[in-house]
C-alpha cells in the first residue's frame, strides 16, 4: 500500500500522520510503516519487448534515509556508495517480472514501491480464405486472420479493413500474460456491384502510453467478376466469353446443358431466361450456382451487338473527373466509327454541343449538383444505341474544421482525454481522410465511410492520456479528401493547446546554499519550478514566517528554508539550508582580569561565519597559549580575529590577579620593657589585599594605616604585650596570615625551650618501648602462622586546583 503525504507544513505534520494511521488501521487491518512515501520511479512504469532490456532508476525525493534497494526477479540490488539512486538494467525475458524499490528511512519507515512492468511481444499475422459460398446474387466468404506470438492478448486490437475502410475491430479479453495464439473470422457478402474487394486485417498492440506499430497482414483481392454478373448478359451479344473477364485459377467452368466449357453462347436477349452456371475452383469446393436474369426485356436497349465494336472507338475525355462543386466542366465524348449516325449527350445539366456526327460536348458551366451522371450515347446506322457513363465526383472542401474538447475540464495529468474533430460540411465523405497531428506529428488517420454525395457534418474522435510532457503541445486535426494522386486539398484546423495540468515540484535547487552577508536575497536563488498550472511559489524563513524575497539576507538569517510550491492540483515542499557569512567583528570590554597560574583564554568571543581563527598579540608579537599565568603576563592584548571575508582587531588590558603574599615568614621578637615597638602587617596581591593586626588589645598599643602598611606601634612596651599578634592579609583570591611572638626578656630561651627537651625525652622513651613491644609482638606471631609482608596504603597526593576566570572590571 502506498499512502501520499503532502510533505507540507511541519505544524500539522504529527496529527496528519495520526489521522493517516488511524485510517491504515481502520481499512487495512494491519500498519504500514510507510507514511509518506518519498520513492522516485523513472521510468514510472516499463513497458518492453520480451527480450529486450530496460534500465530502472530509483530514487528517492528526500536524500535522508537509511537504505534504497531494488528487488529485481527475487535478487537483491544495492544502491552503490558514491550514488544516489540504484539502478539496474532489467532483462525482460520472462512474461512476470516482479520488481519493487524499497527506501528504509529509519527503523519505522519503511517504504516500497511496485514496479509496473508490460513485457510485449509484437505479433506476426497471415491472412488467408478459410471458406466461401455462393447463395443468389450474392457470395458469402469467410476469412481468417492469424495472429501469432502475440502478449499480451488482453492489449491486442484486431482490425479489418475491406476498401481501406475499418470495418470492424476485435479486441481479446484475458489475463493471461505469456504470448499466445490468436485468431479472429470475418465473413463478408459481396455483392455482384462491387467491382472489387480488398481486404486486409492489422494487429496492433495498445499500450497505455504509446501504440506500437501495426502488424499487417497482405491484401486478399476478391473479385466479384469471378462470376458472371447480369449485367454482362445485357450488354453480350451472341458468344461471349464468361472466363475472360474471371481472375481465377483454374479459370471456372461453365455447365450448360450439361456440357463443361469455358465459353458460352448467349441467346438474344428478348429470348434470354436465364442460365444455370456452377464452377469450380479449387480443393475448398464452392459451388456457384447463379441464374442470370435479363430482367425487363421490354427496356432493353435495341440489340447492342455492336455496342462492342462502338466502345472500342469510343473516347470520353476525360474519362473519370474530379470536379468542385460550383465549378465549371467541359467533356468531350467522341465515337471513331463510320457506322455511327450520332454521338450526343443524355443530361439535365448543362449544354451540349455536337461539333461533328462523331463527336459531342458537354458544357456545365456551374456545377450545382452533387450527383451528376450524365450519359454519352451513340446511335448506329443499324439503329443501335449504346450508352457510356464517365464518372464525375463532385466534391467540396469543409467550410471549417476545428479541434474541440470533448471534456471541458481541466486536463489532469495521468488521465485520458478525447478531442473531437469537427468537419462541417465536406463532400464526398467516403473520401475523407482524418488526420490527427501533434505538432507535425501524424498520429492517426481516420478513414470515413459514407455513400452519401451531398455534403456532411463529420467528427472525428482522438484519446490520448495526459502526460506532463504534453503540455503546451499543440494537436490538430486534418481533413483530406483523397480524389486523386495529384488531388488532395486539404483543410486544417487551428492547432488545439493541450495544458496538461499537474503537480507541481522542483526541477533544480540546491540543497544548501552559503552567502555574504547583505549580498544575497531569496529571490536570487536557483530554484525553477515545474508544474502546470505554474505553480507559486512560498518561501518561509526558519522562524516559519513568510520571507519576503528581496530582502537583502543578514547575518541573523541563516537556517533552513522552506519552499513551498503550490497550484490548483497539488503542493510539494523542500528545504534549502542557506548559510549567511560575514567578517568577524568584536563586542568585547577593554579590560578583563585573570588569575594567577591559570591558562590564557580568549575572554571574549569574536562574531563571525566561519568562525574566525583567534591569533593573541602582545607588543605587536604573537602569543601561543599560555598554561600557567604569572603576574608579569599582565599587559595590554590585542586579539586578532580573522575569516575569509576580513579581519577584525581588539586591545585589551589583562589583569593578573593573584592572592596576598607576605614578604617575611613568622617572626618572633624580645620586648625591651620600656622601649617602642613598632610592628608591620603588609602584604602584596591583587586586588590589593586588605590587611589587619589580630591581637589581645592594651592600653599602650596603638594602630596606624599608611599606605598598604598596617602600622601597630607598642608603646613603652611592658611584659604584658607579651604573646602571639598575627597579621591577616586577604583579598578575593585568599586569606594568609603571618604570626609575631613577643616574648618577656630573659624568659625568651629557660621556658619554652627546657619544656621542649622533656617532651623529646618523654617521647624518646615511650617511643622506644613501643619499638620493643613491637618486635616482640612480631617475632611471636611468626613463629605460629609463619611470614607477612605489611604494605601501607598510599594515600592520594592532594593537588591544588585554582580556578581561572576572567573577571570583568567595571
Ligand atoms: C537516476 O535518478 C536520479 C535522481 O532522479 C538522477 O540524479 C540520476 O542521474 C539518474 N540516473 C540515471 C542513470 O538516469
Ligand atoms: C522515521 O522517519 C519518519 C519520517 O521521516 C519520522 O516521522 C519518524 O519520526 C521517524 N522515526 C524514528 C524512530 O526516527
Ligand atoms: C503459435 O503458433 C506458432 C506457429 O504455428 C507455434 O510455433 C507456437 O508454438 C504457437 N504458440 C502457442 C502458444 O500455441
Ligand atoms: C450474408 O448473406 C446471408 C444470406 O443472404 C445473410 O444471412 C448474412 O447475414 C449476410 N452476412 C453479412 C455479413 O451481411
Ligand atoms: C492493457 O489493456 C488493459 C485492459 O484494457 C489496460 O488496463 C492496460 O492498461 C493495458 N496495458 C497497457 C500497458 O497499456
Ligand atoms: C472467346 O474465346 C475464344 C477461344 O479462346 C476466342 O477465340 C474468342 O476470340 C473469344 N471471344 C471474345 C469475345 O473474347
Ligand atoms: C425468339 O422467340 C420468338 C418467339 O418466341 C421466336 O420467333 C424467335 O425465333 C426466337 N429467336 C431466336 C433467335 O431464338
Ligand atoms: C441452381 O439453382 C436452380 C434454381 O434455384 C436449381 O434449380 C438448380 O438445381 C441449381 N443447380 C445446382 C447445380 O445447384
Ligand atoms: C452542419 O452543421 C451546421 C452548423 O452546426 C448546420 O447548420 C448544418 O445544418 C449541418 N449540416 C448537416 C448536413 O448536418
Ligand atoms: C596599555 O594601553 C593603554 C592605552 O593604550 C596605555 O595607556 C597603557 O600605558 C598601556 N599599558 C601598558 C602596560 O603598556
Ligand atoms: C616612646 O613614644 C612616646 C610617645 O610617642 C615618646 O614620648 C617617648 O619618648 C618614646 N620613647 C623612646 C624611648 O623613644
Ligand atoms: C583572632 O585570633 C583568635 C585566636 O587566635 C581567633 O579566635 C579570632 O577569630 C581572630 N580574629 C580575627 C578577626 O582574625
Amino acid at each position: 500500500m502506498r499512502l501520499l503525504g503532502s510533505g507540507g507544513s511541519s505544524t500539522t505534520l504529527p496529527l496528519r500522520m495520526l489521522v493517516i494511521l488511524t485510517l491504515t488501521i481502520l481499512f487495512c487491518g494491519s500498519v504500514d510503516s510507510c507514511l509518506y512515501n518519498p520513492i522516485f520511479l523513472y521510468p514510472p512504469e516499463i513497458i518492453g519487448e520480451y527480450g529486450r532490456y530496460a534500465f530502472l532508476n530509483c530514487s528517492s525525493e528526500s536524500l535522508d534515509y537509511n537504505d534504497i534497494f531494488l528487488t529485481v526477479k527475487g535478487q537483491t540490488i544495492d544502491k552503490e556508495p558514491y550514488k544516489n539512486y540504484v539502478g539496474h538494467l532489467i532483462k525482460l525475458d520472462d512474461w512476470n517480472i516482479d520488481a519493487k524499490c524499497s527506501v528504509h528511512i529509519n527503523d519505522t519507515h519503511k517504504c516500497y514501491t511496485d514496479v509496473d512492468i508490460t513485457v510485449y511481444k509484437s505479433p506476426g499475422v497471415d491472412l488467408f480464405v478459410k471458406r466461401k459460398d455462393a447463395t443468389g446474387e450474392r457470395m458469402q466468404w469467410e476469412l481468417q486472420c492469424d495472429i501469432f506470438n502475440v502478449a499480451p492478448v488482453q492489449n491486442l486490437t484486431v482490425r479489418w479493413y475491406k476498401n481501406d475502410h475499418l470495418i470492424r475491430t476485435n479486441s481479446f479479453p484475458g489475463t493471461t500474460k505469456a504470448a499466445v495464439n490468436e485468431s479472429s473470422l470475418l465473413r463478408v457478402n459481396i455483392s455482384r456491384e462491387e467491382n472489387a474487394a480488398l481486404f486486409r486485417c492489422e494487429a496492433q498492440l495498445n499500450m497505455r502510453s504509446r501504440s506500437l506499430p501495426a502488424a499487417v497482414s497482405q491484401t486478399i483481392n476478391i473479385s466479384a467478376n469471378e462470376v458472371p454478373t447480369a449485367r454482362d448478359v445485357t450488354t453480350a451479344h451472341g458468344s461471349f466469353n464468361l472466363t475472360s473477364e474471371a481472375e481465377t485459377t483454374p479459370p471456372p467452368e461453365f455447365v450448360e446443358a450439361n456440357t463443361v466449357s469455358h465459353r458460352l453462347n448467349m441467346p438474344k436477349p428478348e429470348n434470354f431466361t436465364g442460365i444455370n452456371c456452377s464452377a469450380t475452383e479449387d480443393d475448398e469446393s464452392a459451388t456457384l450456382n447463379y441464374t442470370l436474369c435479363v430482367g425487363d426485356t421490354t427496356k432493353a436497349h435495341p440489340p447492342e451487338a455492336t455496342c462492342d465494336t462502338l466502345k472500342k472507338a469510343l473516347r470520353i475525355t476525360p474519362p473519370e473527373m474530379v470536379v468542385r462543386y460550383g465549378d465549371s466542366v467541359v467533356l468531350n465524348c467522341s465515337v471513331d466509327d463510320p457506322e455511327l449516325i450520332l454521338v450526343s449527350w443524355e443530361t439535365d445539366y448543362g449544354s451540349h454541343e455536337e461539333i461533328n456526327p462523331s463527336t459531342s460536348t458537354l458544357t456545365i458551366k456551374k456545377v450545382e449538383s452533387w450527383i451528376l451522371k450524365p450519359i454519352c450515347f451513340a446511335v448506329s446506322t443499324n439503329g443501335f444505341q449504346c450508352t457510356w457513363e464517365p464518372v464525375i465526383t463532385v466534391y467540396k472542401t469543409p467550410d471549417s474544421v476545428s479541434v474541440t474538447a470533448v471534456d471541458p475540464g481541466p486536463m489532469i495529468e495521468g488521465k485520458e482525454y478525447q478531442l473531437r474533430c469537427n468537419i462541417q460540411s465536406v463532400a464526398p465523405v467516403n473520401k475523407l481522410r482524418v488526420k490527427w497531428y501533434r505538432g507535425d506529428e501524424c498520429l492517426h488517420t481516420d478513414p470515413k465511410n459514407s455513400s452519401l454525395l451531398k455534403p456532411q457534418n463529420e467528427t472525428s474522435f482522438w484519446t490520448f492520456p495526459l502526460e506532463r510532457g504534453d503540455n503546451g503541445s499543440t494537436f490538430r486535426c486534418e481533413a483530406e479528401l483523397q480524389l486523386g494522386p495529384e488531388l488532395s486539398p486539404r483543410t486544417s484546423s487551428a492547432p488545439y493547446t493541450v495544458l496538461v495540468h499537474y503537480k507541481p515540484s522542483f526541477k533544480r535547487c540546491p540543497d544548501r546554499h552559503t552567502v555574504v552577508e547583505n549580498t544575497f536575497r531569496i529571490s536570487q536563488l536557483q530554484c525553477e519550478t515545474d508544474g502546470y498550472p505554474p505553480p507559486s511559489v512560498k518561501w518561509y524563513h526558519p522562524s516559519q514566517k513568510p520571507t519576503d524575497l528581496n530582502k537583502m539576507l543578514t547575518r541573523t538569517d541563516s537556517g533552513l528554508y522552506r519552499a513551498s510550491v503550490s497550484n490548483s492540483i497539488g503542493n510539494y515542499s523542500i528545504f534549502v539550508d542557506i548559510t549567511v557569512e560575514y567578517p568577524p567583528s568584536f563586542n568585547c570590554k577593554t579590560r578583563y582580569e585573570a588569575k594567577m597560574n591559570g591558562e590564557l583564554k580568549t575572554p571574549c568571543e569574536p562574531e563571525g561565519s566561519p568562525p574566525p581563527t583567534i591569533t593573541w598579540l602582545k607588543n605587536g608579537a604573537e602569543v601561543f597559549s599560555t598554561r600557567h599565568l604569572t603576574k608579569e603576563h599582565s599587559g595590554n592584548y590585542t586579539l586578532k580575529a580573522t575569516n575569509k571575508h576580513g579581519t577584525a582587531q581588539h586591545t585589551f588590558y589583562l589583569e593578573i590577579l593573584y592572592p596576598p603574599e607576605f614578604n617575611q615568614g613568622n617572626t618572633s621578637e624580645e620586648i625591651i620593657p620600656g622601649q617602642n615597638m613598632t610592628l608591620d602587617c603588609s602584604a602584596e596581591g591583587n586586588p590589593e589585599p586588605e590587611t589587619h593586626w589580630n591581637f589581645t588589645s592594651a592600653e599602650n598599643l596603638h594602630m596606624a594605616t599608611v599606605g598598604r602598611h598596617k602600622i601597630m606601634t607598642i608603646t613603652r612596651a611592658t611584659s604584658t604585650n607579651a604573646g602571639h599578634y598575627i597579621c591577616v592579609a586577604s583579598n578575593k583570591l585568599g586569606r594568609v596570615t603571618r604570626s609575631v611572638l613577643l616574648i618577656e626578656m630573659g624568659k625568651t630561651s629557660d621556658g619554652p625551650l627546657s619544656g621542649s627537651v622533656l617532651w623529646i625525652i618523654i617521647c624518646s622513651i615511650f617511643l622506644t618501648l613501643l619499638l620493643v613491644f613491637l618486635v616482640v609482638l612480631f617475632f611471636y606471631k611468626k613463629r605460629k602462622r609463619g611470614k607477612y609482608n605489611v604494605v601501607k596504603n598510599q594515600e592520594p597526593s592532594q593537588i591544588p586546583m585554582i580556578n581561572i576566570t576572567a573577571a570583568a572590571n567595571p
